[in-house]
């Protein structure tokens, strides 16, 4: 796609209307805040194509399957994310005709995203075909600061001549995933209510029964003055509105605050939600939308000043980088640990479920650096609340110990329906257990492994002992019919990121055994009786790490992907005509999975995850034969990748690959933006310029840098927190300096040399 944003540090700014880029830009200005998100859709009314979004995180419907030919142990349902009440209408008629963009002449426009205060503002000239013209200037929040509440101030005035305006603020429960199986409406009508100042509106989610209320109340005010008003009642079923006709003069500005609380029965009980929303409603409709608008914004100040990056020289890059840092905290506060973080976050509906192995392998890296630490536990306590489920999910595809984690869940059921993925693509245990190693080696907190993370991997563990198989020819342990990272080979044998991941996990669950055998003997004999650890099983996961096979070829010196890669024809992706590109919007899928080409990391994603057990030879060896094979049609892929080029020095690989992933959505790269965001990947990008430009990682619970800088850049900062202290890297061309923000001395191992930064002081090395 052409630049179509302006390049600006702060904003996402879409500068005319261009009827074809409105849902990209519908999913790229979306605001969220953890709880509820809302696609940045018109409040007037809008004739044109659209894709109305409004989502609360945790509120699903398990959509019935749809599969050509059904196989035993598929999931029956899919969880959808759901798209729920539009609560930011407000339709406008100007002298009896409508506003609507898609009918009008359009003078100036623009809408922008801000992402230093969280707010979606929008201003536009338009001419209806009755002659009126008008301005408009709107922006709302979905407010960080109480996150039940949407506010929205439209001001709207008449530029030639006195006008009528009829106002119709409403909530529209009425709504359609785009996305549903079998053309259904998933939302019941439960109740509503409707007076001249407070309108409520309830439904209820079939079959999950989740229940859902909004209350919305608004003002008019005209020259600063609030208007007394008499609303004509709207109560319909999953409808309530407010019309209002007013007079305005020329060039008067008519100011609509419509503010609303959207509350469900996850938070609160069934009975009481209206009341709920209504105390909400009030307490927020009496502060006012300024002050609902200074409260959001404090929130997000604090949040930059914990996340930040800052790259000097590079509007691009800048603009890029906090965009994947705003959406990432508008999807993910971990606040509740039932939630995740959804590959479209609330941006689209595609991808239903909210989780996926993302989650682990990506997104909590972010959060370990950028929130205070309860943040990223939140997310291994999620997992581990599902445990039973995945238990469960292990013992319906007929393993008889262990747990397997779904590859897309809302609940802890699986969801997924392609059996190549859903029954093969199990590595993304792996990262569920790694992402323990994650957190303890970063925050140092150990409680989480007596407390319930043994449990978790322990379970994963056994899965892999079950899912390994003793080839008695070879003397060694294989793992057959499998699909990797790599989507694109499936039901392939001994993939040798699936065999590491897993002879990883076992070391790891051992290792977990010992460490409270030793330091916390009364809470390993809890364990030791409630899981039935015994020896025997112990000698056994020891006798599989011993003996597993990981194919490699020792002439290449490479892991090879799976035990056939090599028979395939091995073509580089600078060798395809170009226009071949994406793969998989212009090859057959058969042929997709007979070439060697790569959708993302495989192998590499292995020598990243233990990239301390690898020497740089055997990265390189890696990286060299592999990258040339990948097409990173996966938006998880690029960010690897530029880690990777950084540690081995291809400077110019990096710094492609983080342009790759860090404008993806900005740049429509995957031509697909219009479904939604790419929220996991996001991460990644964060990732790319934190583990790959600044080289951070844990070197025996210190904290490491090994910067670089792209050439394209003058310098870049950030934040960073790490065990209670917060940091402040500046990375330039020739030195970097780190300023220790805390009230402690803490030592940093950079490039190579250990040093102590006392409390409140700068180094520069
Ligand atoms: C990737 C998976 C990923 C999923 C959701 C797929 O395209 O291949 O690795 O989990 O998208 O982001």
């Amino acid at each position: 796609m052409k630049q179509y944003y302006q390049f600006d540090e702060w904003n996402i700014i879409e500068n005319s209307f261009d009827a074809h880029y409105h849902e990209i830009s519908e999913s790229i200005c979306s605001i969220g805040n953890g709880y509820m998100g809302q696609r940045a859709n018109f409040e007037e009314q809008y004739s044109g194509k659209t894709l109305q979004g409004s989502y609360m995180a945790g509120v699903y419907y398990p959509d019935k399957t749809r599969v050509g030919w059904w196989k035993n142990g598929y999931p029956e349902y899919f969880a959808k994310v759901l798209n729920s009440t539009n609560w930011i209408g407000i339709n406008i008629n100007i002298d009896g005709e409508a506003l609507d963009l898609a009918n009008a002449e359009i003078g100036s426009f623009s809408r922008v995203l801000n992402m230093k205060e969280g707010t979606l503002t929008r201003s536009f000239t338009a001419s209806l075909a009755n002659g009126k013209q008008v301005k408009v200037d709107a922006i709302r929040i979905c407010s960080y600061a109480d996150k039940e509440i949407g506010a929205i101030r439209y001001a709207i005035t008449v530029l030639n001549g006195d006008a009528e305006l009829t106002i119709n603020p409403y909530l529209d429960g009425d709504i359609k995933n785009k996305d549903s199986n079998y053309d259904e409406k998933f939302w019941d009508a439960v109740d509503s209510s409707n007076t001249a100042d407070l309108a409520t509106l309830t439904i209820r989610t079939r079959k999950t029964g989740f229940v859902y209320t909004s209350a919305m109340k608004f003002q008019i005010t005209q020259s600063g003055q609030p208007l007394s008003l008499s609303p004509i009642i709207e109560n319909k079923t999953k409808f309530v509105g407010h019309t209002v006709t007013v007079s305005a003069k020329a060039n008067q500005t008519t100011v609509i605050e419509k503010i609303v609380s959207n509350v469900t029965s996850r938070d609160h009980n069934e009975a009481s939600l209206v009341s709920v929303a209504t105390e909400l409603l009030n307490n927020a409709f009496e502060r006012g939308f300024d002050t609902l608008l200074a409260a959001h914004i404090a929130v997000w100040a604090n949040k930059w000043n914990e996340s930040d990056i800052i790259v000097d020289g590079d509007v691009a890059a800048q603009q890029g980088i906090r965009f994947n840092i705003f959406h990432m905290h508008q999807t993910y506060n971990g606040e509740d640990s039932r939630l995740n973080i959804g590959p479209k976050g609330f941006t689209g509906e595609k991808y239903g479920g909210s989780t996926y192995w993302d989650t682990e392998a990506y997104c909590l890296p972010f959060y370990l650096s950028t929130a205070d630490q309860k943040i990223a536990r939140q997310l291994l306590v999620y997992r581990h609340n599902q445990l039973e489920r995945a238990k469960e999910n292990a013992k319906k595809l007929g393993f008889t110990k262990g747990a397997l984690y779904p590859m897309v869940t809302m609940n802890g059921e699986e969801c997924h329906n392609e059996w190549e993925i859903t029954f093969e693509e199990i590595h993304r245990n792996g990262a569920i257990a790694y992402a323990v190693l994650d957190y303890v080696r970063y925050t140092g907190d150990t409680s989480v492994i007596s407390e319930f993370a043994i449990e978790t991997v322990y379970e994963i563990a056994r899965f892999w002992e079950d899912r390994v198989h003793w080839a008695a020819r070879k003397g060694q342990y294989v793992m057959l019919g499998v699909t990797g990272p790599n989507e694109y080979e499936n039901n392939v044998n001994n993939n040798w990121y699936t065999n590491r991941v897993a002879t990883w996990t076992l070391e790891y669950a051992l290792e977990l055994v010992n460490f409270l055998k030793t330091n916390e003997p009364g809470a390993y004999t809890i364990w030791e009786k409630q899981l039935g650890i015994t020896q025997t099983e112990l000698s056994k996961w020891q006798h599989i790490i011993d003996n597993m096979y990981f194919p490699y070829d020792e002439e290449l010196g490479v892991y090879l992907q799976q035990d056939g890669f090599l028979d395939k024809e091995l073509i580089q992706v600078k060798d395809l005509d170009p226009s071949q590109l994406p793969l998989n919007q212009k090859w057959s899928w058969d042929r997709i999975l007979r070439s060697c080409f790569i959708k993302q990391a495989d192998v590499l994603q292995g020598l990243f995850f233990l990239g301390d057990r690898y020497d740089l030879e055997t990265k390189k060896r890696n990286f060299d034969f592999y990258e040339p094979m990948t097409v990173h049609e996966s938006s998880l892929s690029p960010c690897v990748h530029s880690i990777l080029a950084c540690e081995l020095g291809y400077n110019e690989k990096a710094y492609e690959m983080y342009l790759r992933t860090s404008r993806l959505d900005l740049d429509n790269y995957n031509n697909d933006t219009e479904d939604g965001l790419h929220i996991t990947s996001m991460a990644g990008t964060w990732m790319s310029v934190i583990k790959g430009f600044a080289g951070l990682k844990i070197e025996s619970s210190t904290l490491s840098f090994n910067p670089f800088i792209p050439e394209e850049w003058k310098s870049f900062s950030f934040k960073v927190m790490f065990r209670g202290a917060l940091l402040n890297v500046q990375v330039g061309a020739n030195s970097t300096h780190i300023t220790n923000e805390s009230d402690h001395a803490v030592q940093v191992i950079l490039s190579g040399k250990r040093i102590e930064i006392p409390a409140k002081q700068k180094t520069t090395v």
